[in-house]
């Protein structure tokens, strides 16, 4: 795994006290209100296990599974849904959680899909947002890192489905791409 990687962008470290600072804030601002934790697999498992931790205000959680098809590797933004929440979301507070906001393509329908819905409000959390995400108009309330465009990999993020597992947020190696 260790030649995979090119660079650590983010460490363990970072990623735990970011989640505490933005947990705090989540904890003010919804006070008095519910919280509905809206995850999106696979890439949102890792934040939101560690962002429910940190929090003190009640909540649920759910699940959406989402593809965006279309050629290549990068988003289309045309989404399917490949599992919905099991949930009602009317009158709730939802809050999406992502682990990495590349075009921002997927959320922008994930929003506007939530939204018809009826609920009470619907916000983001998401670890990572790529300067890319600037593209499209989504407004991220709550965003970790912001990091350039590369290549990365790691708590949650995947290429080819590996490197999910890693514990910190590192650049991928050209050669492991590029092969
Ligand atoms: C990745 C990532 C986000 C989305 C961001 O998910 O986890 O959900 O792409 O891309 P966008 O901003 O360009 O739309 P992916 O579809 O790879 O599924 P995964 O979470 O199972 O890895
Ligand atoms: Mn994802
Ligand atoms: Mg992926």
């Amino acid at each position: 795994m260790g030649d995979d990687l090119e660079k650590v962008l983010v460490t363990e470290e970072q990623i735990k006290a970011r989640h505490e600072e933005l947990a705090a804030e989540i904890d003010a601002d919804y006070a008095g209100r519910d919280l509905l934790l809206v995850g999106v697999l696979k890439g949102a498992v890792m934040v939101m296990a560690d962002l429910a931790r940190w929090l003190h205000h009640p909540c649920e959680m759910d699940w959406m599974a989402v593809s965006s098809y279309g050629a290549g590797t990068t988003s289309s933004g045309v989404v399917r849904i490949l599992k919905d929440l099991d949930i009602d979301i009317k009158d709730r507070n939802v809050l999406i959680v992502e682990d990495v906001i590349d075009s921002g393509l997927t959320l922008s329908w994930l929003v506007n899909n939530l939204k018809s819905r009826g609920p009470a409000s619907v916000e983001i959390y998401t670890m990572v947002r790529k300067a890319l995400a600037f593209k499209v108009d989504l407004a991220v309330k709550y965003v970790g890192f912001d990091l350039p465009d590369e290549f990365i990999v790691g708590y949650g993020l995947d290429y080819a489905e590996k490197y999910r597992n890693l514990s910190f947020i590192g650049t991928l190696a050209p050669h492991v791409y590029n092969r």
